[in-house]
């Protein structure tokens, strides 16, 4: 090994943190979309971190990086740990960031270790917030994205994935992207899988706890819902003459809402994005497009909450007498992470006597795409101040954020030595 987990530094992790939150597009916050000119610069200066700390850094086609070991074959074996390089707009300094700083210095901690090697991953896009391919980054990183898909996932301007790609290359960035294709294998093959996050969530904080050793991951269910009614003169249409493609979608908002409120927790639902047409004053809205998302950590509840989401909708267009198309978007099952990977690092943190607690995570992850492709995977939450995440408020002391680091240096070297058959 060449430090021990106790000797990364405070400062190695602060700093690195406050520089990759550098790489933004000047608003609130982190903005860093997939492919954009700040997600090139942090890639870049990922890579130079990496070589400078003796780690190699390589990316693939899709542009996942990992840092290794300058002799470690392609197509070894490896412990990969790390996270996204992506954020969601205005969203804060630690989501995937932290993950991705961690796995950086973890894999230099682990680097020359007697057993798996240890790799730093970082994925390219996880947030969908560019794109609406779903968990892209994690899935090209595993060799589990269709040729198809280069052509038919788009971002809001209809630039295509392929067409992204050939952007970067274009900006001079093409040492970002790798030579392999989709249906490459992954460049280190996962033996094991970890990611450290924030929890961007309230539980570790109310409950005093400095770690979460997370079993399960949530699913979603999202649609992309067109409402077609009549556009009008506001002035002169009678109430009972409308067939407002707006005030059909405010119901509909609503009643995803309702739903996951009678399902009960942890059902969420959410509409993130409405938008209208004409959109204006006096025009009754005759189109608008709403995005609608349900969550839940069991299968069986996910799919009874998505139903009645549906159903609600349905129900709502008929009534008000508009159109309804019902798009369904990506889409993700509840996942259960590894019960022996979570085993050790629980022993773990009683050996270490840091006070931790499993529990499921509302958020989703690339660990989840791990654990659906059969990699022994396992999450570990730090705790996020009054649960904020996605948002520039997000906050996790320099104590915890440093305790996490060297608590999956701990465990990625022993996991190392020791797999759990
Ligand atoms: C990612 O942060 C997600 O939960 O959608
Ligand atoms: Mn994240
Ligand atoms: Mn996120």
């Amino acid at each position: 090994m060449s430090a021990p987990p106790e000797e990364i530094l405070a400062r190695d992790l602060m700093g690195r943190l406050e520089s990759l939150a550098r790489f933004s597009d000047g608003s609130p916050g982190v903005t860093r979309f997939t492919y954009s000119q700040p997600w090139c610069e942090a890639h870049r200066w990922l890579a130079r971190e990496a070589e400078g700390m003796g780690l190699a850094a390589t990316a693939d086609w899709a542009g996942n990086l990992y840092f290794h070991d300058r002799g470690l074959a392609p197509g070894a074996p490896a412990l990969l740990i790390g996270s996204h390089l992506d954020s969601v707009m205005h969203g804060g300094f630690y989501d995937g960031a932290y993950g991705t700083i961690a796995g950086l210095l973890v894999a230099a901690a682990c680097r020359g270790g007697p057993g798996l090697p240890v790799v730093g991953f970082v994925t390219c896009e996880e947030e969908d917030s560019r794109f609406h391919g779903g968990m892209m980054g994690g899935r090209s990183l595993l060799g589990r994205v269709e040729e198809g898909e280069l052509d038919s996932v788009a971002d809001r301007e209809g630039v295509t994935w392929r067409q992204a790609l050939a952007a970067v290359r274009e900006q001079g960035c093409a040492a970002l992207l790798g030579a392999s294709g989709t249906t490459a294998p992954p460049l280190f093959r996962p033996a094991l899988e970890l990611e450290l996050h924030i929890e961007q969530g309230p539980v570790l904080e109310a409950q005093h706890l400095s770690l979460g050793i997370v079993e399960r991951i949530a699913g979603y269910r999202r649609w992309i819902a067109r409402i077609e009614g009549e556009a009008r003169h506001s002035g002169t249409t009678p109430m009972a003459l409308r067939r407002d493609a707006l005030a059909a979608a405010a119901e509909m908002i609503l009643a995803a809402e309702s739903a996951a409120r009678e399902a009960g927790e942890p059902a969420v639902g959410t509409a993130g994005y409405l938008r209208p047409e004409p959109g204006l004053f006096n025009v009754v809205p005759g189109n608008c497009e709403l995005w609608l998302e349900a969550r839940h950590d069991r299968p069986d509840q996910l799919e009874r909450l998505a139903a009645d989401v549906a159903q609600r909708c349905w129900g709502i267009a008929q009534r008000r007498k508009v159109r309804l198309g019902l798009q369904e978007g990506a889409a993700q099952n509840p996942t259960a992470l590894s019960p022996a990977l979570a085993e050790v690092a629980v022993k773990l943190a009683q050996e270490l006597e840091i006070p931790h607690r499993r529990m499921p995570s509302g958020a989703a992850h690339d660990t989840m795409i791990f654990a659906q492709a059969g990699t022994p995977a396992l999450m570990v939450f730090v705790p996020s101040r009054a649960g904020i995440s996605h948002s520039p408020d997000e906050f996790t002391s320099e104590e915890d954020l440093v305790t996490g680091v060297r608590f999956m240096a701990t465990l990625a070297g022993r996991l190392s030595e020791r797999p759990p058959a």
